[in-house]
């Protein structure tokens, strides 16, 4: 009995060991920790347990049998994070570069079937050479199995990626169909093809960190949700993120005990509009403000910054925000912020999390370039992600609604279920100069009778009252009381049910 249970130990050992010491040294030389390191910061003490430890490939062309390794690349299993069940799979870069084969790829499979029946999250962490160059076509079929679930389990179970060094050709596509991607800056990088082939084909120069790291995916292409500095700040904001929730879209989105004071009045809230509605404020300042213990974990935070998006607990339940951010654009809606807010949209509508929009909207960004990048169709995501969802939806407008944007933004036209403005609200088809300078253009007004005009204009639609008294705002609210307002609107919400008509699946304008 004592050499069977030895026999345990010592393979369990070795799979422990991966690649090797070396190998080891190597992955902490580049800032980077092991699998299993990852592993042990992520989720709970104690929690882990690992599958198909013992597994090895079974490929023997180029001499592959004779290197072997338990494990062969991977490490899968449960966990729980903060009590949460999850599934995972580290990839160990120590083996083979943790490239996949078709044995790595089964085990992958395994746990995300599992994840998918169980209704759970799956975090998957990236750190890999692409396909298993050896085993040929094996392996690449072993990246369509794991896009397949990918693709079955979206809208279903979360599924976060967090990319922790390479991830190159059709590999990155498996991370692109999840719904969150961290990467950590200057070890990881995602790209189709890379730097030598770039060059080849475009002769363009580029390196590995421009083409594809950390910055450009958050800054520039947006593939990317987060970048961090080290493999630990992100796998502890994984954690952070996985708190808002829920384990599949059969449950609620979670809810936790909080201190903060559901009927807390901010009066700094009264003055935060600035007297001149040309000038600029900060909307952060607003979320954080109406936010259980002012906490808001941001998305996207460098790209399309005319728009946030994240979440934020109000008395303890979570709450996907979206919000124009006047500082940035004047807030206008354009091509990447649409597309940024849409996506958002529909995650939350696909997992019972209620959404509120803050809006501060002067309307879409005119222009060529928008244009001739699709506006008309990014835009119309937007439109079509709030029309479509049918999670409760509040929205506050703060100051500008105008034009289409008004209608875009969970306006009450679109299903929005509880919509307030604050006495500074500004909703119009247009800015009062813009539409003066239309309505008497044929009358070639002088410049005293224009501002008069503009004036008159101002007065009658610069303000909430028109909106309404058709209903179409259900309250003009003082700013201070917008978290005691919010929290009892979304309580009021939480048994809403509303059936979309019967369909295979919609047509979002993609
Ligand atoms: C097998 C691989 C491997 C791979 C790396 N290794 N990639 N083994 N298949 N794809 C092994 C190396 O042989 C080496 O083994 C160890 O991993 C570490 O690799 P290094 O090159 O020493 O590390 P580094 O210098 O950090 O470079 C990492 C790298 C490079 C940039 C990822 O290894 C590389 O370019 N690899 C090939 C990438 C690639 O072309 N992959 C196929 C992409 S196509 P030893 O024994 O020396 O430690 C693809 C298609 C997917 O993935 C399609 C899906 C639809």
């Amino acid at each position: 009995m004592n050499k069977i249970l030895l026999e345990l130990e010592n393979r369990r050992s070795k799979a422990k060991k991966g690649g090797g010491k070396d190998r080891t040294v190597s992955q902490h030389n580049k800032g980077k920790l092991t699998a299993r390191e990852r592993i042990e910061v992520l989720v709970d003490p104690d929690s882990f347990e690992e599958f198909d430890m013992f597994v090895t490939h079974r490929c023997n062309d180029f001499d592959l049998d004779k290197q072997t390794y338990p494990g062969d690349g991977v490490i899968t299993g449960r966990a729980t994070i903060k009590g949460q069940i999850i599934y995972l799979f580290s990839q160990d870069f120590t083996v083979f570069g943790g490239s996949l084969s078709e044995t790595n790829a089964q085990k992958i499979c395994k746990v995300m079937d599992m994840a998918l029946q169980n209704g759970a999250p799956f975090i998957g962490l990236n750190d890999s050479g692409g396909a298993r160059i050896q085993e040929g076509v094996s392996s690449l079929g072993g990246y369509a199995e794991v896009f397949k679930r990918n693709i079955l389990s979206s809208g279903v179970i979360p599924q976060i990626s967090v990319i922790m060094g390479p991830c190159a050709g059709g590999a990155v596509y498996s991370p692109a169909i999840t719904d969150f991607i961290f990467m950590v800056r200057n070890s990881s990088y995602m790209f189709v093809t890379g730097p030598e082939v770039v060059k080849t084909v475009t002769n363009e120069t580029v390196t590995s960190e421009d083409l594809g790291g950390a910055k450009t995916h958050t800054t520039k292409s947006s593939v990317a949700d987060l970048a961090f500095d080290n493999d630990i700040l992100a796998l502890r904001e994984v954690r952070k993120l996985l708190s808002y929730l829920p384990s599949s879209n059969r449950s609620k989105a979670p809810s936790r005990k909080v201190t903060d004071d559901p009927n807390r009045l901010e009066y700094s809230l009264d003055t935060l509009i600035p007297n001149n509605p040309n000038i600029a404020y900060d909307m952060q300042e607003l979320i954080n403000k109406i936010s259980d213990e002012n906490e808001f974990f941001e998305l996207q935070k460098d790209f399309a910054k005319n728009i946030l998006i994240g979440f934020i607990r109000l008395d303890g339940d979570t709450i996907g925000v979206v919000a124009n951010q006047p500082k940035i654009l004047a807030g206008c809606l354009d091509v990447d912020s649409s597309r940024k807010a849409a996506r958002f949209v529909r995650f939350c509508d696909a997992f019972n999390i209620p959404i509120l929009t803050l809006v501060d909207v002067p309307g879409f960004l005119p222009g060529t370039q928008q244009e001739y990048g699709g506006i008309i169709k990014h835009g119309a995501k937007l439109l079509f992600a709030y029309g479509e969802a049918t999670v409760p939806k509040v929205t506050i407008i703060t100051r500008k609604a105008y034009g289409g944007a008004y209608d875009v933004m969970s306006s009450k036209h679109l299903r929005g279920d509880i919509n307030y403005a604050w006495p500074s609200a500004e909703i119009a088809v247009m800015g009062a100069k813009g539409a003066v300078e239309i309505i008497y253009r044929s009358q070639s007004l002088n410049q005293e009778k224009i501002k008069k005009k503009t004036e008159q204009y101002e007065e009658r639609f610069a303000n909430p009252f028109i909106a309404a008294e058709k209903g179409y705002i259900d309250d003009v609210i003082m700013p201070s009381s917008s978290r005691k307002r919010l929290v009892r609107a979304f309580k009021s919400l939480k048994g809403k049910k509303v059936n979309n008509p019967w369909k295979k699946h919609d047509n979002i304008p993609l």
